[in-house]
């Protein structure tokens, strides 16, 4: 794998993170994040408060990373920035902030798709990885899985058909009562509680389907928390108990469905990212899993899981590296199938 020899700023802001990051020869010098406050009366994203955050947060968390790195403008290769997919408003303040910084600095400008961030994270953390690699890229807004026969040539092997899959993590926190984002809640309530207790559907969809489903998982939990009364008649071990079977029910699609498509694919290598692979149970039932069948398994250490900047700076690196810069016109583009995942 090659990245690009200076350092390179990564910017991302898809969502509501706000983050910044300079990655040198494949290593972090330094990473800020900004979480955002504003979303959390609201148990979600309000996308207009998220943009506005966003514009009044970047350019402190992008100095802020900068001053870390020990770096100034002029030091760097290459500025990077999120431009798909994701919330319309605030993809548009990094990407604008970017085009701008590198126009005035004359500096290479690339936009980077937020799946192909979030799968070269891993690099990030285990730098060996290579492909034929499948990977699953499990977060808030989205559940994909990638085949990759080499780097920067994805396939798109299955999609969630409705929810993501820390979407489900997020909607089963907030049936119990236990806040927004709900992954790390749930995570924590399922520990040392019954996975068994409930048998919440697995969807499989079709025999062959390596797409995903989580509406009606979502949906037999808040029907199983109405048949007992409403989430104030639960006491506390059965809210533990349900989300260690909501969590066990998730994660074997999850192991399933990825183990299969590895296999499909040819793959040697499986890979986790995205905010849900931060997810404990997740991380050790597909490293487990990988093993027995024979893959090799990489996942980003738990820093690099959830949305930041060093793995937008770390998928520019490598774009620079090949020779690849963007047009001042790259759009900011709210979906995934009309983007560049794969160029
Ligand atoms: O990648 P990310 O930070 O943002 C998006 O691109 O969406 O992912 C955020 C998602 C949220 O849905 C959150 O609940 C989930 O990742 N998440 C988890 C865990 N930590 C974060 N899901 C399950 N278990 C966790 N420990
Ligand atoms: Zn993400």
């Amino acid at each position: 794998m090659r990245f690009s020899p200076g350092p390179v700023l990564g910017i991302e802001t898809s969502c509501d993170d706000t983050a910044a990051a300079v990655v040198r020869d494949g290593r972090v010098l330094a990473g800020v994040v900004a979480g955002q406050e504003e979303h959390l009366p609201y148990e979600g994203v309000v996308p207009e408060l998220a943009s506005r955050a966003h514009a009044r947060l970047l350019a402190p968390v992008v100095r802020k990373a900068l001053a870390d790195a020990g770096c100034s403008w002029g030091d760097l290769d290459g500025v990077a920035a999120t431009h798909a997919p994701g919330l319309i408003g605030s993809l548009l303040v990094g990407l604008s902030f970017a085009k701008g910084a590198a126009a005035a600095r004359g500096l290479p400008f690339v936009g980077i798709n937020h799946l192909e961030a979030h799968l070269v994270s891993v690099l990030l953390s285990d730098p060996g990885v290579e492909p034929p690699l499948v990977a699953l890229l499990a977060s808030g807004g989205h559940t994909e899985l990638v085949g990759a026969k080499r780097w920067h040539d994805y396939t798109i092997l299955g999609s969630t058909r409705d929810d993501a899959a820390g979407e489900a993590f997020d909607k089963v926190s907030v049936l119990l009562g236990l806040g927004y984002p709900g992954g790390p809640h749930i995570q924590r309530i399922a520990e040392g509680a019954n996975p068994e207790a409930v048998a919440f559907p697995r969807a499989r969809l079709e025999p062959e389907s390596l797409d995903f489903s989580f509406s009606g998982l979502k949906t037999a939990v808040r029907n199983e928390v109405a048949r007992r009364g409403g989430n104030g008649a639960l006491t506390p071990g059965d809210r533990a108990d349900l989300a260690a079977s909501f969590q066990e029910a998730a994660v074997d699609v999850l192991v399933e469905k990825t183990l299969r498509a590895a296999a499909g694919f040819g793959a040697a290598t499986v890979v986790l990212a995205g905010g849900v692979a931060a997810n404990a149970s997740l991380r050790r039932r597909l490293e487990a899993g990988s093993r027995d069948r024979g893959f090799r398994f990489a996942v980003p250490e738990l820093r690099f899981c959830g949305d930041n900047g060093a793995m937008v700076a770390l998928a520019g690196s490598m774009r620079l590296a090949r020779g690849e810069t963007s047009s001042f016109t790259l759009p900011a583009v709210p979906t995934l199938l009309a983007t560049s995942f794969g160029r």
